[in-house]
């Protein structure tokens, strides 16, 4: 990943997730402009992973295992950026997951687990590390939501919903914060090629036997720029909200998808 001219020297980053896709791009990226990194993942192998490609680009990081749904897992990870790297100035609520099924068959502990880790992650997570941004007089809190936010996805709607709730969350802690120095905000990814789009087009074979090469086909169709976001598209506009550029910037949902969520 290039530094592309933004500097976060000196800056200490936690991101959720980070042991793939989306959140390694942005564990990369902020590594490249300068921030030490705590990568943070319920994989720790992965995050491990993470954190040893930004320390062989010249970065610094290290990685920690968290469950974001659980509140002493959230507290633990905000404490050991403190103890490692003395502050924390962004937050990156990035982990998250999804399942696939029509209404009437979803499992009711499938909406639990999607709104624990989408939604409750994101609470738990900023409630531990806003004290500490308190005592320093500001910091960034940046959430990953979604297009599916704003939008409609069918078979989706448990994670419609959730990413829904973290749009309504940004805003709404963006105000609560406004007098604190702590801008908050968060982006909403289109159709982003991970294993996590993958997996959705091997659940979508399963229930409805379309094929996941004639999905992921359709799915690239709908985009008005034509090709998939890269995880290094999203990786991009997470270090812009971090950086001074978007010093105006809170409360906002930004839409990177390549213009298929234009509202
Ligand atoms: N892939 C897309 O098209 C897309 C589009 C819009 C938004 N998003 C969102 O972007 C974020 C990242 O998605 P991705 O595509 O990189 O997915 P991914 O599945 O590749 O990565 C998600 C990461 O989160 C971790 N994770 C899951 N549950 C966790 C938990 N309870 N505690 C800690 N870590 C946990 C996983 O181990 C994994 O490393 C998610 O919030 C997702 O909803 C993805």
């Amino acid at each position: 990943m290039l530094n592309k001219g933004i500097s976060l020297k000196d800056q200490v980053a936690v991101v959720t997730g980070g042991g793939a896709g989306i959140g390694r791009a942005i564990c990369m990226a902020l590594g490249a402009h300068g921030a030490k990194v705590l990568v943070a993942d319920m994989a720790l192998q992965n995050a491990e992973e993470t954190a040893s490609m930004i320390c062989a680009a010249g970065g610094q990081a290290t990685a920690v295992q968290v469950d974001v749904t659980n509140a002493a897992d959230a507290q633990a990870m905000i404490d050991k950026a403190v103890r490692l790297f003395g502050r924390v100035d962004l937050l990156y609520n990035n982990a998250g997951i999804c399942t696939v099924s029509e209404i009437e068959k979803m499992p009711e502990d499938w909406w639990d687990k999607i709104f624990a880790v989408n939604c409750k992650g994101v609470f738990l997570c900023s409630k531990a590390a806003i004290p500490q941004m308190k005592k320093q007089g500001g910091g960034r809190i940046i959430n990953t939501a979604s297009q599916a936010g704003k939008g409609a996805i069918p078979k989706q709607v448990h994670y419609c919903a959730t990413k829904a709730a973290v749009i309504g969350y940004t805003r709404a802690l963006a105000m609560e914060l406004k007098d604190t120095g702590i801008r908050v905000n968060c982006f909403c990814p289109g159709s982003v090629m991970s294993d996590m789009t993958l997996r959705e087009a091997q659940a979508v074979y399963e229930l409805d036997g379309i094929e996941p090469e004639q999905s992921l086909k359709a799915w690239q169709a709908d985009i008005p720029l034509g090709r998939w976001v890269t995880p290094e598209d999203v990786a991009d506009i997470a270090v812009f909200l971090a950086s001074d550029y978007a010093a105006y910037m809170t409360g906002q949902a930004v839409n990177i998808s390549g213009g298929q969520t234009m509202n």
